[in-house]
């Protein structure tokens, strides 16, 4: 088999995955988690799910893939045929993401561009954000602009493309985290959000936090989407898997943790101490925060420099998102990697449309009550990838084997707990996912 054209090294990987895991989650969701859902305790239930539910299935991808050496669909094709299906759904679900998600950095490059020509304080007025999104051209252009800068990167392919840009946005993204954490923290009452963020809760402490905590696992280290078998693909056979997966959570963890280190003391110190004020989604990053910024000294500086930050995090991921289904499109149809780019964004950008415009003129159409952007946010995210992570469960742990994952990773280096694995890929981790989507389904809890 042709070699496939890969990450250089150990680092090219850990980086990519880091990048594609750091996202919008990080920075948006998991501080409002921590901070409904017991503080400290929720950081250390997360901690503790994400090396060892995350981990195991990270590690199973990414072997999975690096022993295909395929894209997700050939992958699952190549290893078992009755589980195409996953590998089916290995594309498709990236694909709608990534039209929603693109209109989200979009409103990102927005907000970027107000802070950095200094108009930052017209994004505070009343209702601000609800009405630029409702506008039908500008967001549709900004959807358009993230989507060029992504189509860039990838055009350049695996090693010139994604990890050299992983290389160059990763670590300035962890220099601008570590710059407003510590802005954030140092704010007169900042102190009290990071006690806040910090301390544990028992209070707010349930079951609840722990099915968040898991989903947020999953969500935040961009597992069952097919991305880590891809970019598993990728990787050579001297890597070692244990430690390399391990590292790329480490990175996401941390910028996690410092995304609440940025967003709860700042939050806090700018609303007098109001907890509520902490909330989620695209409300924290478009509207509490700009207020916030207009509040602090320096905060136009400080908040072009948090909007460059969070769109580092949006087209690291997006970059991994559109891969996915570039990589299908090179292996199953021969195609170029030139024509496949185009192709994807040429999608993406076309089926976003609506997404976007379901904000404004398309207010009205709704799927099964929710609107375009919503239903496809919740049927991805919370409907198919907690089905596909309990199939790959089940798929390597009675069909498979374990025995597979640990030739392959052996290939590079010796694997590491062989009768944990088994047991969490077998039992433990199917079990935790179902619980979680049973929860989210129904709308429990
Ligand atoms: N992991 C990303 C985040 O934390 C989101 C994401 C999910 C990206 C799935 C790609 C695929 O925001």
């Amino acid at each position: 088999m042709k070699e496939r054209n890969g990450f250089s090294g150990k680092l090219g990987f850990i980086l990519a995955a880091a990048g594609s895991s750091v996202g919008l989650g990080n920075i948006w969701r998991f501080p409002y988690l921590a901070a409904k859902y017991g503080g400290g305790l929720f950081v250390l239930i997360y901690i503790i799910l994400v090396v060892t539910v995350g981990s195991t299935l990270m590690q199973t991808e990414v072997t999975l893939g690096r022993c295909g050496q395929r894209d997700v669909y050939n992958t699952y094709r190549k290893l078992d045929k009755r589980f195409s299906i996953l590998g089916v759904m290995g594309i498709v679900i990236p694909f709608f993401i990534a039209t929603y998600y693109s209109v989200v950095g979009g409103w990102v490059i927005k907000y970027l561009v107000e802070f950095a020509i200094g108009n930052s304080a017209q994004t505070t007025a009343p209702d601000y954000f609800n009405n630029y999104i409702a506008t039908p051209v500008m967001p549709v252009v900004y959807h358009l602009i993230f989507l060029v800068l992504c189509m860039l990167v990838l055009l350049c392919g695996v090693k010139k493309g994604i990890e050299r840009s992983n290389k160059i946005m990763m670590p300035a993204l962890l220099i601008l985290s570590i710059i407003i954490s510590i802005k954030s923290v140092t704010l007169p009452g900042g102190l009290d959000g990071v006690k806040f963020y910090l301390i544990p809760d028992f209070s707010n402490f349930s079951f609840t936090s722990v099915l968040m905590a898991i989903g947020q696992v999953f969500y935040s280290l961009s597992l069952a989407m097919g991305i880590m078998v891809t970019y598993g693909s990728y990787m050579g056979k001297d890597i070692d898997i244990q430690h390399s997966t391990k590292m790329a959570e480490l990175f996401d963890t941390s910028v996690a943790f410092l995304g609440g280190l940025m967003i709860v003391p700042a939050v806090f110190a700018t609303s007098g101490g109001n907890s509520e004020a902490i909330n989620a989604g695209p409300g924290l990053l478009f509207d509490t925060l700009p207020k916030v910024f207009e509040q602090v000294p320096f905060g136009g500086l400080f908040g072009a420099l948090f909007f460059l930050l969070v769109l580092f995090a949006a087209l690291t991921s997006m970059i991994s998102l559109m891969e996915v289904v570039i990589a299908w499109l090179i292996d199953k149809f021969n195609m170029g990697r030139i024509k496949a780019t185009l192709l994807v964004s040429a999608a993406v950008f076309v089926i976003g449309i609506p997404s976007s415009l379901g904000f404004g003129v398309w207010k009205n159409v709704t799927i099964f009550g929710r609107s375009i952007f919503d239903f496809i946010d919740f049927t991805a995210n919370s409907v198919l990838m907690p089905l596909i992570a309990i199939a790959t469960c089940i798929f390597v742990g009675y069909f498979w084997g374990v025995k597979n994952i640990f030739a392959e990773a052996e290939l590079s280096a010796p694997f590491k707990h062989k009768k944990y694995y088994s047991l969490m890929v077998k039992i433990i981790v199917p079990i935790c996912i179902a619980a979680v989507w049973i929860t989210s389904v129904f709308n429990i809890g």
